[in-house]
């Protein structure tokens, strides 16, 4: 078996196990249900006889022996057989009808109560094992790293998490039943027809093969076009999403005829690929049809022929023509059942393919609670493919410091941020904190090490005050409050209509920007992180925001380690250690007068960029600065 194959079927297999109990039960339900199945046509036999009028059933008497055994029962004698067991020679014509009538029936009623209880067990199972795949998925998902999600479509990964685990275990019971009932009633009624007539059932084998054949045939064509189908889902999933959650764009660029079009594109993509699925998945009835026909012709013929020859009674003729057309069908829905493994084969695949996917960040050993001395990037590099976004950085964060990367945009300060983060591994030179490795770290308890403020901060759909405890656990009433007052946030969500139990909408966008930065920057100290980043958490807001974001965050940096990308100088002038940064190499490192007096680079940025930015509120140096030009 190919390998991708055999771990598909190894993932199937390991999500039904823990549901084996029921499996189990299930199997002897669907055995009892062939069993079922296969004798109901052959009790009514001696009915044959009563109607053709030719029953001379003899009565049981202690000492008679069986007329019939089971190694020289065929269909010719069947009827023989059961009036036999249940003693018809000793019961007038109607008594034996009606007494059939009942048996098959009482039959029918026992298989109605088997596939109502097996449906139900079948749904329990199924359903079971996709909550458990998909647990696991998402569980695997949210384990993996960043460079994992920089190049996946996030309607792709729901397509996936959602469609093929959903796919996986889907016709997993409906294959477990015909694997069973299917091969049960070729096996009985095949023996049957072997024992009456070689020919005849020499004839069925070859229908029943040609009938295998198509489905096969056609069975690499539909998996494919499942495949087709399944992937351009994917895509309109990631369309739709990001227009969605981009609707702001949209309507701003006034793009919404030009996005109508695009996803008119889309589903006018789609049809063919459905027209083609089509064609193929039911190319097989027809054709099935067609087969069918000409076997039942044939059999038809040969039988006829057969009981002129004296070769076939005439309620073994019956019979033969009955069960003949009846191995038809379970051949027929073994072939369906093969076609749907193998569609459920593809989705396990793809499925198998996200758990292969390792996470590049992988967790050290050692737990740390606090930074005790610094964290030290020496040599680091780093590149995303194969550009070099990095270089040789040599830097020191020492305890309490309050470190400012500066630089252009694209010059790698972010990057930076997310090596420290652990986010990425350098790809050269290392970083220790307080000495150690950070691979040799816990990742959990190193990255709770930090508390983060982006440029632009996306909040959950929340009440606020969830927002500012997210994902931390023993957090009081009393820490948001003290997160919110510090954070210049309380205030504002005080005064709203249900103060922090406010809703904030998707994104958070019911709240305004500078609001927003707020609840994050809360959100980002409400645990007492012994590190903070901030990464130009001023620069999406306007001047009033950040006049208020800006207060929050001189008070956070005050008495902790923080590093800080910032585009004003106010934070920037009063850094420990300012480290200027360009095409992702270290220019300068030093106080802010140092490097005024010999970066030429800092200079220039001083210059271009932080004047530009909130020339309202001067301090003391930018006004020298100004004087000085
Ligand atoms: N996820 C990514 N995949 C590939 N390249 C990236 C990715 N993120 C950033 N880059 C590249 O890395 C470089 C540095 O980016 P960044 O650290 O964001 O700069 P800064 O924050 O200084 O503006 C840029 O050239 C950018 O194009
Ligand atoms: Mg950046």
């Amino acid at each position: 078996m190919p390998r991708t194959f055999r771990n598909s079927l190894d993932l199937i297999f390991n999500y039904v196990r823990p549901y084996w109990k029921q499996v189990a039960v299930l199997v002897v339900f669907f055995g009892v249900v062939s069993l079922i199945v296969a004798m109901q046509p052959l009790v009514m036999a001696p009915i044959l006889d009563i109607a053709l009028g030719e029953s001379s059933f003899e009565p049981r008497t202690p000492d008679s022996q069986p007329p019939v055994t089971l190694t020289d029962l065929d269909l010719n004698n069947v009827d023989q057989f059961v009036a036999y067991y249940l003693n018809l020679g000793s019961m007038d014509a109607w008594t034996i009808v009606l007494l059939l009538a009942a048996i098959y029936f009482s039959l029918s009623l026992i298989q109605a109560v088997i596939e109502f209880v097996s449906f139900q067990l079948t749904v329990r199972v199924r359903v079971r094992a996709f909550r458990d795949l998909q647990r696991d998925l998402f569980k695997h998902l949210m384990s993996l790293s960043f460079d994992f999600f920089n190049y996946q479509k996030t309607g792709e990964i729901l397509s996936r998490l959602e469609k093929d685990t959903q796919g996986s275990v889907k016709s997993l019971a409906e294959a477990i039943r015909t694997l069973i009932v299917s091969p049960t009633m070729i096996f009985f009624y095949g023996f049957m027809l072997v024992r009456t007539n070689l020919r005849l059932t020499l004839l069925v084998t070859v229908i029943a093969t040609v009938q295998w054949f198509i489905a096969r045939l056609l069975s690499g064509a539909v998996r494919q076009r499942v495949i087709d189908q399944f992937d351009v889902f994917a895509e309109a999933s990631a369309y739709l999403q990001e227009v969605f959650q981009n609707i702001r764009v949209v309507k701003s660029f006034v793009a919404e005829r030009f996005e109508v079009t695009r996803f008119e594109e889309l589903i006018e993509r789609m049809l063919p690929i459905h027209f083609r699925f089509a064609i193929y998945k039911h190319l097989q009835e027809p054709l099935t049809v067609v087969v069918n026909g000409l076997a039942n012709v044939t059999i038809l013929l040969l039988a006829t022929w057969e009981l002129f020859q004296g070769t076939l009674t005439i309620e073994g003729f019956v019979l033969f023509l009955y069960l003949g057309r009846a191995i038809i069908l379970p051949i027929t829905q073994l072939a369906q059942v093969y076609l749907e493994i193998q569609t459920m084969m593809a989705s396990a695949e793809r499925v198998e393919g996200l758990f292969q996917l390792p996470s590049s960040i992988t967790s050290g050993a050692e737990m740390v609670v606090n930074l005790k001395d610094a964290i030290q990037l020496s040599n680091v590099g780093f590149s995303y493919e194969d550009e070099p976004v990095l270089q040789n950085v040599n830097v020191e964060i020492k305890r309490g410091q309050v470190v400012a990367l500066v630089g252009p945009s694209g010059a790698g300060k972010s990057t930076m941020t997310d090596l420290l983060m652990r986010f990425y591994d350098p790809t050269e030179g290392k970083i220790t904190l307080d000495g150690i490795n950070l691979k040799e770290l816990d990742v959990k308890s190193y990255r709770s090490l930090f508390g983060v403020v982006a440029q632009e901060n996306l909040l959950f759909n929340a009440p606020i005050e969830d927002n500012i405890t997210y994902g931390r656990d023993g957090i009081t009433q009393e820490n948001i409050r003290e997160a919110a007052l510090v954070a210049n946030a309380d205030e504002f969500i005080r005064e709203l209509p249900k103060g922090y139990e406010t809703l904030v909408g998707d994104r958070g966008i019911r709240v305004s920007g500078g609001q927003r930065q707020r609840i994050a920057i809360a959100r980002a100290i409400v645990h007492r992180p012994p590190i903070l980043i901030l990464d130009e958490a001023t620069s999406a807001l306007d001047t009033e925001s950040e006049r208020q974001v800006q207060a929050a965050i001189d008070r956070v940096i005050e008495d902790t380690t923080a590093i800080v990308i910032a585009h004003r100088l106010s934070t920037v002038i009063h850094a420990d250690k300012i480290v200027v940064l360009e095409a992702g190499k270290v220019v300068d490192q030093g106080k802010h007068e140092e490097l005024l007096g010999r970066c030429a680079l800092y200079q220039h940025l001083v210059e271009l960029q932080f004047h530009l930015n909130g020339s309202d509120e001067i301090s003391e140096t930018e006004k020298l600065e100004e004087s000085t030009e």
